[in-house]
C-alpha cells in the first residue's frame, strides 16, 4: 500500500511507534525512525533503541534510517524533516507519536511536570508539523498541483475523558488534537490529510504496575486486545492512498475496535439557550438551573469499567 512513500514516525524506538514504523515499512514505505531514547518520565537519552528498530526493518528487506533528535527542539525537528528528504528524496507521511507521562494529581504536580509534558506533546507536534507543512506547500507550488501528504497525530482518551491524575497529559493531548486538525485545515489544499488517533495498548506507558497493568495484561489465550501491534495497521491505512477522503477526524482505537469520534464540532451541541437581548444572571439561572439540577461533575466522563 505504501510503496515509494517516505514516512517519519516520531518516538519509534518502542511501544506504539515501533509497531507503526515496522508496519509502514512492511507496507513498502521508507521510514525515518526518530527517537530520543528517553526513560518513561522523559529523562535520559539513548540511541540504541532507534538503531534496533532500523535493523529490524532492514532485516526483512525494508528501508529505514534512524534520527535521534528531540521532537520538541526546533533545530532537531527541522533536521528530522530534512533527514527524510536527504535520505529518500521526499516526505509523505508524518506520524507524531513521541511522548511521555508525568502523572500526578493537580495538587502535587510541579511546574516542571507540567512544562515538560506540554513541551513534548504540543511543541513536539508543532515543530514537525510546521516544517513538514512548509515542505509540502513549497513542493505543491513548485509542481503546480497537490502532493501526497498524510499527518497522523497521537492524542489520547486521557484528553477525551479528562483523566483525573493526568492534568498535564490530558491538556497536552487536547493540544495535539487541536494543533493537528488546525494544521489539516491549512494543508488540505496541498493534498495533505490530517487525522488524530487515541490509541489504547500495552506499552511501558501503561505498564505502571497497578490496575492498568492488570487490565492490559496479555491473556493466556484468545485475542490480545492490548497488543500494541493492533494499532499499526490503522496508522498504515490512514497513511495510505485508500484513506484519501479520511481527514479531519478523531478516532479511538483499541484491539478489534476503531471508533470514529468525529471532529470536535460545535454545530451539533448538546443544547443551546437563547435570550432576546443580553442575558441577566437571573434569566440564566431560570434557564440553566433546571437543566443542570440533577447533574454532578464527571457525569458522562468516567472511563468504561472504571
Ligand atoms: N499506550 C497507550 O495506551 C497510549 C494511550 C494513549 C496515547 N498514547 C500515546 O502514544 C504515544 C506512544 O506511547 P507508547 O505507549 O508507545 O509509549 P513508549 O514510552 O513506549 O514510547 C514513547 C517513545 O517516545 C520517545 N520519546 C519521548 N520523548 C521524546 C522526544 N522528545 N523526542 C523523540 N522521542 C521521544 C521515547 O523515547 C519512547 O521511545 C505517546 O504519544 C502516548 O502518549 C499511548
Amino acid at each position: 500500500m505504501l510503496d515509494g512513500k517516505v514516512a517519519i514516525v516520531t518516538g519509534a524506538a518502542r511501544g506504539l511507534g515501533r509497531e507503526e514504523a515496522l508496519e509502514l515499512a512492511r507496507q513498502g514505505a521508507r521510514v525515518v525512525v526518530n527517537d530520543l531514547g528517553v526513560s518513561g518520565d522523559g529523562t535520559g537519552r539513548d540511541t540504541s533503541a532507534a538503531d534496533a528498530v532500523v535493523e529490524e526493518i532492514k532485516a526483512f528487506g525494508g528501508e529505514a534510517v534512524a534520527h535521534f533528535g528531540d521532537v520538541a527542539d526546533w533545530n532537531d525537528a527541522q533536521a528530522m524533516i530534512q533527514t527524510a528528504i536527504d535520505s529518500y528524496g521526499d516526505l509523505n507521511i508524518l506520524v507524531n507519536n513521541a511522548g511521555f507521562c508525568r502523572d500526578k494529581m493537580i495538587f502535587n504536580m510541579t511546574e516542571e511536570d507540567f512544562d515538560s509534558v506540554l513541551r513534548v506533546h504540543v511543541k513536539g507536534s508543532f515543530c514537525s508539523l510546521k516544517f513538514a507543512s512548509i515542505y509540502w506547500r513549497e513542493k505543491a507550488k513548485a509542481e503546480g498541483g497537490p502532493v501526497y501528504g498524510r499527518i497522523i497525530g497521537t492524542s489520547s482518551e486521557a484528553f477525551l475523558y479528562c483523566s483525573v491524575g493526568q492534568p498535564n497529559y490530558a491538556a497536552g493531548k487536547a493540544g495535539i488534537t487541536a494543533l493537528t486538525l488546525s494544521t489539516g485545515f491549512a494543508v488540505q489544499k496541498y493534498g495533505v490529510t490530517a487525522n488524530v488517533i487515541c490509541p489504547r495498548a500495552r506499552t511501558r506507558m501503561t505498564d505502571t504496575g497497578g490496575l492498568l497493568s492488570e487490565m492490559f495484561a496479555k491473556p493466556e489465550e484468545g485475542f490480545d486486545t492490548f497488543d500494541p501491534a493492533n494499532i499499526a495497521p490503522f496508522v498504515a491505512y490512514l497513511a495510505s492512498p485508500k484513506a484519501e477522503h479520511v481527514s479531519g477526524q478523531v478516532f479511538t482505537c483499541c484491539g478489534e475496535n476503531i471508533t470514529v469520534v468525529g471532529r470536535p464540532d460545535v454545530t451539533t451541541p448538546e443544547n443551546q439557550f437563547h435570550n432576546q437581548g443580553q442575558w441577566t444572571v437571573e434569566k440564566l439561572d431560570d434557564a440553566l438551573g433546571p437543566y443542570f439540577a440533577s447533574r454532578k461533575f464527571g457525569d458522562g466522563y468516567a472511563l468504561p469499567g472504571a
